[in-house]
């Protein structure tokens, strides 16, 4: 069947509505990338197992990410007419448990960790078997959450189109080929202020605008899944859990701008994102969604996945069209910027895995609704991937505006195992740390570009008063250098020689005018690097400059790491009245450095310690010392 008609769409959208609200039982399991990496593949076998055993009838769906990625894996149990239980960390025992509950007609509470009541319904508070099991929107880690760009993740089942049909999917391009012209979905999307999500935040409409306007035989829409920031995985995670709406986001594109053609970058690290894709494109051209003629409206748009090897410089809009076509992943000077001359020397449009996934919501529920969200300039939510020293980890959708303490302290929970809180960082190896002196700030473009630091494209990584923030970055340098493609001299010669300068410093061997020079040289790149990666380099080590300095002074006066952690400016030692003679240090120790007799005080030998810390992390009694 070929989707030419909204009533076609309706009939769709039964279909999806009877596998996404079945009478009766439906479990849906968290298997995005991190829920399979908490086991959640092994969760799906139990229950499937179990309910084949007990004869239970359900319907068990693999989902996305349910947001929630600390207490994974995570299951989502649905019973018709009484709503939905989430259960945390759930093992392949307690999988087994529950279905036993199940088939015995209960809704177990135990290990519940919230209660979503049914859609549509009155019912607001859970029976009173479940009294105690909060509502999903009173944990602190969702109350302030609003989903637009994640409202499908974790809730439908990523290969059932048809389930996305059901979530409102495709009635926004069929609003936007059968109800308005090019110029007016440009319009909504000037009108409702949304600014690209890839990092830069610059106005999407705008850009659309500028490519609409240029008369050109091809034009092209290019989707930017690279996402190659250590600590992001938000765009990774909307990929393998809501890819229609992010084709769909694309398709709409198109046909603003004149494109007829769009290419999704992803990046080959991410295998489970491609399948995910993969299907979902044919899925769509199956039902005439892509190809020819789209709702009998004339337009015709396809799309295909181009996997990326993984440069983190190919996310950059120049290089990454370079990469497409065939060329070496390096950028090359703008202008001309690529909506007036971009893949094959066509104006195309790159956006953001975010922002072609708002696009649909955006026309479905008008400018001015999406406009309200957020702050004035800064409209809309944002999503991070919140990991590090923070108690609670995973995505996060906010509205712009929220405060950084909103984030860490409401939504994180705060330091992890009760540790004070010393810096956030956003905007990976582009961005910067940012001081807890600055938790009231409002997460907004500006501001966090004034701070020091950027927005970025989903990275907020937490460190606590054991990270040092000098190593922090050298670490970022490190990658930089890493990745730098090499091509202009000021990224290529200046990251290695402030990586080397940072080096010194955290073995103790540098000296104050060492970080008078890596100042210099961190003005210098900046300003005269080829592209958005050496012009951002240095941003890690301007922020912990400008924040953080005792931290290097400690380093380079003192020859001390005031967080405990760079390895030449430490030693460890073990405390005799804490030492209780386990032998677990000494049979742990990688170089052989500890000794001491059973249930006696053991000793480590300096002149063979390397200070990796590995004592000290297991020792169960807190018995060995780092001394700073
Ligand atoms: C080194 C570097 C890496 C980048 N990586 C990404 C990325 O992984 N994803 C992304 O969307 N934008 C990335 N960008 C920004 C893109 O160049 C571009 O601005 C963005 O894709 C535009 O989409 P938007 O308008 O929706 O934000 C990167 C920029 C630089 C300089």
């Amino acid at each position: 069947m070929k989707v030419r008609t909204r009533s076609d769409l309706a009939k769709l959208r039964s279909d999806g509505l009877s596998t996404l609200y079945p009478p009766g039982l439906r479990i849906s399991v968290g298997m995005a990338t991190c829920g399979l990496a908490a086991g959640a593949a092994e969760v799906y076998d139990a229950l499937h197992d179990e309910a084949d055993r007990l004869g239970l009838y359900l319907m068990l769906i693999p989902t996305g990410c349910i947001g929630y990625c600390q207490q994974e894996p995570l299951v989502d149990v649905r019973v018709s007419g009484r709503g939905r239980l989430l259960y945390a960390r759930v093992t392949p025992d307690r999988a087994r448990n529950m279905i036993a509950s199940l088939a015995a007609g209960d809704l177990p509470a135990e290990g519940a960790l919230a209660y979503i009541p049914e859609e549509n319904s009155e019912l607001s508070k859970p029976s009173e078997a479940l009294a105690g099991v909060p509502l999903l929107n009173e944990l602190p880690f969702y109350s302030q959450q609003r989903k637009i760009v994640l409202r499908n993740s974790g809730l439908i089942d990523p290969v059932s189109l048809e389930e996305y049909i059901a979530r409102e999917g495709y009635q926004s391009l069929a609003l936007a080929l059968l109800d308005d012209t090019p110029q007016g979905v440009i319009d909504h999307v000037l009108d409702s202020g949304l600014r690209g999500r890839g990092g830069a935040g610059f106005p999407t409409g705008r850009k659309w605008q500028t490519c609409h306007g240029i008369q050109a035989q091809s034009k092209y829409i290019i989707c930017n899944g690279d996402e190659g920031d250590p600590g992001a995985y938000v765009d990774r995670t909307v990929l393998e859990g809501d890819p229609y709406s992010v084709i769909e986001g694309m398709t709409i594109g198109g046909y603003a701008i004149g494109a007829r053609e769009g290419f999704i970058y992803v990046r080959d690290e991410y295998p489970l994102a491609i399948e995910r894709i993969t299907q979902a494109l044919a899925q769509a051209e199956k039902l005439g969604l892509l190809g020819e003629n789209i709702f009998s409206s004339g337009f015709d748009f396809n799309a295909s996945i181009v996997r990326g090897a993984g440069a983190f410089v190919c996310g950059e809009e120049t290089a990454l069209i370079s990469s497409i076509e065939g060329g070496l992943g390096e950028p090359r000077p703008r202008p001309p910027f690529p909506a007036t001359s971009g893949l094959w020397g066509k104006p195309t449009i790159i956006n953001n895995v975010k922002t072609l996934a708002t696009i649909p919501a955006i026309i479905r529920h008008g400018a001015d609704w999406y406009a309200s969200i957020g702050t004035e300039g800064n409209t809309g939510t944002v999503v991070f991937s919140l990991v590090g020293k923070v108690a609670n980890t995973g995505l996060v959708e906010v509205p712009l505006g929220l405060t950084l303490y909103d984030m860490i302290e409401s939504i994180g929970g705060g330091g992890l195992n009760g540790k004070q809180v010393k810096a956030i960082q956003t905007g990976g190896p582009s961005g910067g740390c940012l001081p807890t002196a600055l938790y009231n700030l409002p997460i907004t473009y500006e501001n966090m570009t004034q701070a020091g630091s950027i927005m970025g494209s989903g990275g907020m990584v937490v460190m606590d008063e054991d990270t040092c923030m000098v190593d922090v970055a050298r670490y970022f340098l490190g990658f930089t250098m890493a990745e730098s493609c090499g091509k202009c001299t000021p990224c290529r010669e200046g990251t290695r020689y402030m990586y080397d300068i940072l080096t010194r410093i955290t073995s103790g061997e540098g000296t104050l005018k060492d970080l008078e020079l890596l100042e210099e040289v961190a003005e210098w790149v900046k300003t005269a690097s080829l592209c958005g990666l050496g012009q951002t380099a240095p941003n890690p080590v301007l922020s912990t400059l400008r924040y953080f300095r005792d931290e290097y002074e400690a380093h380079v006066k003192d020859k001390r790491c005031p967080a405990g952690f760079c390895r030449a400016l430490i030693r460890l030692t073990i405390l005799p009245d804490l030492c209780t003679g386990c032998g677990l240090c000494q049979r742990e120790c990688p170089v052989g450095a500890i000794s001491g007799e059973k249930k006696k005080l053991h000793v480590i030998d300096q002149e063979l310690c390397t200070h990796c810390r590995l004592c000290y992390n297991i020792c169960p009694e807190g018995a060995v010392e780092i001394v700073r």
